[in-house]
């Protein structure tokens, strides 16, 4: 299995371009079940998860073109010629349950595998099967997956989700598109992501309003066409790069990244010392070797401090001047990088939801596991402020959502090698 070696201590400048944001393509994908014609889908990150998508879309009957040497794809979902998601392919990523909406939207049925643990928190799906059952499906859970009919087609409604889910009001908001009459979405997810489906299913003919709100309301049509969508960049990317150079000192420019994607990251950033300008094409980051401050966080939903970027933040709050306080209160268990950082000469104490970081002088190169996408690159970014090796073992982690991390980083000075 790879592994990934960082000499740390090495100061970064340059540029870094950001790719299209995963998550959003995630959800972009199955979209094309909506339609019976093409769907072209430009900035698409070149991520095993992207991939797992395209087996499972291509399982379903869509021919997908290859993204090989380039960062389009086009989707064809003429007919529908198996409507089974498979646990063999479903078990890899906890997205395959966004097919279950569009599928059953457009064929009136669903046999969708139960996606099971994972290690950042239970992450049921429970409020996707709840949308999906206002809008008239009939469900019901057999051998681990999940039968789900509409024989007379959706129809339009009022769901009003307990709590903010990305996953599910993207659900929602697909199915609803192709239901009968009105359906308003109450307390949906505000997240980039959703918006960018917003604007995508809008060019394919769907009637929607609200996006970016926590009010979204959707007017069914009978039929969609295709469309041409660039996905939008990848604000977990850009946070996680902007990252590096804090750590390490420098200044790096980030090509396509946005700041008002990520305001409350970059808030938080500044409050620790970091200096971040916007430029012509992006942002960039500056920090001058001062030692940074110590800062409190607590994870929301956007426009909140976004969870996909706490493990990272924890990085570089492990040698701030004073005790950090970061608050997770979107996904129990998600402090798996933790013990990984205290091998480093970290000082962090778990209590409950929340982790205690007092800063040290200096971490120090060591042998680290990787247990999850976003902690196997904060161990990355710890390497790279780090005295000394570190060895990170499972990088495939890092595959699923990291374009070419190795390269990027090299790209603006960094001491990295992928080695076999
Ligand atoms: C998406 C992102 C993920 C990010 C998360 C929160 C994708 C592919 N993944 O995941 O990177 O960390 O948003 O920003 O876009 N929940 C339930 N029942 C459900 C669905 C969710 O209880 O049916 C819970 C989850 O366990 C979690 C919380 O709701 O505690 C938020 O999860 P959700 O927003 O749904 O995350 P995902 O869409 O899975």
């Amino acid at each position: 299995m790879d592994q990934i070696i960082v000499t740390g201590m090495k100061s970064l400048h340059g540029r870094i371009s950001i790719a299209g944001a995963k998550n959003a393509c995630l959800a972009l994908m199955p979209a094309a079940l909506l339609s019976e014609e093409t769907l072209t889908l430009t900035n698409v990150p070149k991520l095993s998860d992207i991939v797992t998508m395209q087996v499972l879309l291509e399982s379903l009957g869509l021919s997908v073109s290859d993204l090989k040497d380039t960062d389009k794809i086009t989707l064809t979902s003429r007919t529908v010629t198996n409507y089974v998601a498979d646990y063999e392919i479903v078990r890899k990523m906890r997205a395959s349950i966004l097919v279950l909406g569009p599928l059953l939207a457009r064929e009136g049925r669903a046999v969708v595998s139960l996606p099971g643990g994972c290690a950042i928190g239970a992450r049921p799906v429970d409020l996707h099967l709840f949308a999906l059952e206002k809008l008239g499906a009939k469900l019901e859970l057999r051998d681990g997956y999940v039968h789900a009919t509409a024989r007379n087609g959706l129809a339009g409604c009022y769901i009003d989700f307990p709590f903010v889910s990305v996953g599910a009001t993207e659900s929602a908001l697909m199915a609803a598109t192709l239901a009968k009459g009105t359906t308003v979405l109450k307390n949906a997810a505000r997240e980039p992501e959703v918006v960018d489906l917003v604007t995508c299913l809008r060019k394919m003919g769907a009637k929607i309003d609200g996006e970016g709100t926590d009010e979204i309301k959707v007017e069914g049509v009978s039929k969609l066409n295709g469309a041409k969508h660039a996905v939008v960049s990848d604000r977990i990317e850009l946070g996680t790069y902007m990252l590096a150079p804090a750590i390490t000192g420098g200044n790096v420019e980030f090509i396509g990244g946005r700041r008002d994607l990520l305001e409350a990251f970059c808030n938080k950033l500044e409050e620790t010392g970091i200096k971040i300008s916007e430029t012509s094409k992006g942002i960039s980051v500056q920090q001058n070797e001062k030692r940074i401050q110590a800062i409190d966080i607590v994870t929301e939903p956007f426009p909140g401090f976004p969870t996909d970027l706490q493990a990272q933040m924890m990085a570089l709050l492990c040698t701030a001047d004073g005790i950090s306080n970061l608050e997770e209160r979107i996904f129990e268990n998600r402090f798996m990088h933790a013990p990984e950082l205290i091998r480093m000469g970290a000082n962090i104490k778990i209590l409950g939801g929340t982790a205690r970081v007092t800063g040290v002088r200096q971490l120090k190169g060591a042998p680290v596991m990787a247990t999850d996408l976003r902690a196997s690159v904060s161990l990355i970014l710890a390497g790279l402020g780090a005295k000394g090796e570190t060895l990170i073992s499972r990088v495939y982690h890092l595959d699923r959502g990291y374009e070419k991390v190795v390269r990027k980083l090299k790209g603006i000075g960094a001491k990295i090698e992928r080695i076999k």
